[in-house]
This record gives structure tokens, sequence and C-alpha cells, in this order.
């Protein structure tokens, strides 16, 4: 078979992508998948929203539909992610009969149900978990997230969730994953909560770096710096979530609709922008163990119709009959 990326980078780390059903079942971007990639993430059909809309209410059906392509295709698979802030049912967090916020007890232990039963469920197949996502306050002078996860549990629901994973499935690899990765204060207190749960014993594999970046920023010093202090506490590093985003609104008064399309002097820089990560994160390959790009295309890109675009001739190239992408989650970075 023709060489994808995978084979260029056999013995750096794993090459990954984000997918939804529509890309995994049938057609061109089924047919680069199986190519290019040895690794995929859903994007947001693992979410706590989707498998688990209700109390008592599981959906499976997507999950299970990729998950299934995945162990046909040999292609490994990373679930993402079993603890948010955001696409999470509100009934996650109330008492269904008095709307209150439930006590930190009963928080607890439906999130112990959760993860246990997602965990339990494609144990032997998902081989690495996102546990906790962007749990971590961008603020200076903040340190966590001001979720309602924090607002009823306090920190406790961190090694919490890691506990669960871990007693669900003592072999799967377990990430702590977040964005803005490489900012200086964010990434110290990256750094500190990992070595706080590594010091307390608690089981977690490494960190994910989510890499939603763009030309620009950030810069190689900042992202060295950053694989750098990560890998000092001596934890896997995955890149979850890369893209690398090129066309944006630049003007005032520009947006998503008005600005240029794609141009060659663009796709060259989004070119040596790649080239010059890649050299970045091929000299953390001791520690680094997958790279995965967020979205097949760009026209299924997240960051398509946003304020902050993606890269790419997103808006124009667009195909049709693709499905709906999911709306509403706020901007990462
Ligand atoms: C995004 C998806 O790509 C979108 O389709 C969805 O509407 C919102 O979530 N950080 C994460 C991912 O950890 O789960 C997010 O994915 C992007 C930011």
């Amino acid at each position: 078979a023709e060489k994808g990326l995978k084979d260029y980078y056999k013995d750096y780390f794993s090459i990954g992508v984000a997918v939804n059903v529509r890309n995994t079942s049938g057609g061109d971007e089924t047919e680069l998948i199986k190519k290019e990639f040895n690794s995929i993430t859903p994007e947001n059909d693992m979410k706590m929203v989707s498998v688990h809309p209700s109390e008592h209410v599981w959906n499976w059906e997507n999950a299970d539909k990729i998950v299934d392509f995945a162990v046909k295709n040999g292609i490994k698979i990373r679930g993402h992610n079993l603890l948010w802030h955001t696409q999470v049912g509100a009934w996650m967090f109330k008492d269904s009969l008095t709307g209150q916020n439930v006590s930190k007890e009963v928080l607890l232990s439906r999130l112990k149900t959760h993860i246990t039963t997602v965990v339990n469920r494609y144990k032997g197949k998902i081989y690495a978990w996102d546990v906790v996502n962007e749990a971590i306050d961008d603020k200076e002078d903040v340190f966590m997230r001001n979720s309602l996860w924090y607002q009823i549990a306090g920190d406790d629901f961190i090694p919490a969730a890691f506990t669960y994973a871990h007693e669900a499935d003592p072999k799967v690899e377990l990430y702590y994953n977040d964005y803005n990765e490489s900012n200086p204060t964010k990434r110290d207190k990256i750094y500190k909560l990992v070595k706080s749960l590594l010091d307390k014993k608690i089981p977690i594999t490494g960190i994910g770096l989510q890499c939603h970046w763009k030309v620009e920023t950030p810069s190689t010093d900042d992202i060295r710096a950053a694989f750098a202090k990560y890998a000092s506490l001596g934890v896997k590093l995955q890149v979850t979530e890369l893209d690398v985003t090129v066309r944006r609104p630049t003007k005032p008064g520009e947006t998503p609709d008005t600005i240029a399309a794609y141009t060659p002097e663009m796709s060259a820089r989004q070119t040596a922008r790649y080239k010059e990560i890649f050299e970045i994160f091929r000299e953390n390959k001791k520690y680094l163990n997958n790279v995965t790009f967020w979205n097949v295309a760009d026209r299924g890109s997240w960051l398509d119709g946003r304020n902050s675009l993606a890269g790419g001739a997103a808006a124009t190239q667009a195909a049709p009959g693709q499905g709906p992408r999911p709306q509403g989650a706020p901007p990462a970075g």
C-alpha cells in the first residue's frame, strides 16, 4: 500500500485524527484515514452529553460505530473525554426533584458510575483516555477553572476521576488534557497539578497537549519550554488536538465571511509552521508517543465559521452532504 504519514512517523509516534461517524462510514475521508493515520479520537461521540444525556439514559450508537471501524482496521483509539466542564448534561449537577445542586458525595458517585460504565464498555479497545479535560483556569491569579465540578467538589474531582478510570481498566493510559499548554503561566499550573497527582500516587500516565495553535503563535521557545517542563515530570506526553490557524480576520471590520480566500502565501506559511512544530515533536520522541490532528480536513474543522478561523480554505471547500457539525462549545485557547 501507498505510504501515509503514519508510516513516515513509525519510528517516532503514532499519528492520529479526530473523527465523527461521517468520516468513518465510507468515502474519500475514510480512505484517507486508513492511509494516513494509525490512531483516532472521537471528536464528540464519547463526551458525557453524547453517551450519557440523562441519568438513566446511555447512547452508544455513534461511539460503538467509531470503535468498530477502528478495531476492524487496526487503528488505535484514544477515548475523549471522561470529564469536562462543557458538553455535559445539566442533570449531572442537579437534584432532579429540587433542581438544586447536588452534594459533593452525590456528584462523585454519579461521576464514578459514568466513568466506570464508559471505561468498562471499551476496555481492551481504547488504549488511552483523556480523563480530565481543561480543569485549569487561564487567568494569571486563578488556579482552577470555576466549573460546577469545582464549585461542588473542590479539587477532589480530579484525583477521583483518575482513580475511577484506573479501577475500571488498570491497563489503560490516563491523561490530563488541556490547551494553552505552552503559555508560561498555564504550563506552570498544569505542571503543578500533575506533580501533585504524582506525589499523591494518583494513577496518571501523562499530559495531553491540545496544541490549538496559530501560524504566528505560540513561539517555538514557548513550545520547547512546555515540552521540557512536562517531560521533567517523567510522564508520557501526547499532542491531542493539533490545528494551525492561518486564515482569520486581521483588519477591523473583517468577518469570517469577508476575509480573503486561502492564498498560496498563507499555504506556504502554514507549511513552514507545520515543519517547525514537527521538528519540535521529533526532538521529544522519548516522551511524546502520539500526535493527533483535530479533524480530517478544513471543511469539517470545528474552527470553520468561528471568529478565529481554521487553517485552509475551510469556507470555500466545504462539500455538500457532509452532515451537521455540533455547535456551541466555547473556543479553546
Ligand atoms: C470541540 C469539537 O471539535 C466541536 O465539534 C464541539 O462543538 C466542541 O468541542 N478542546 C477539546 C475538544 O478538548 O473536545 C473540543 O472539541 C475542542 C477544544
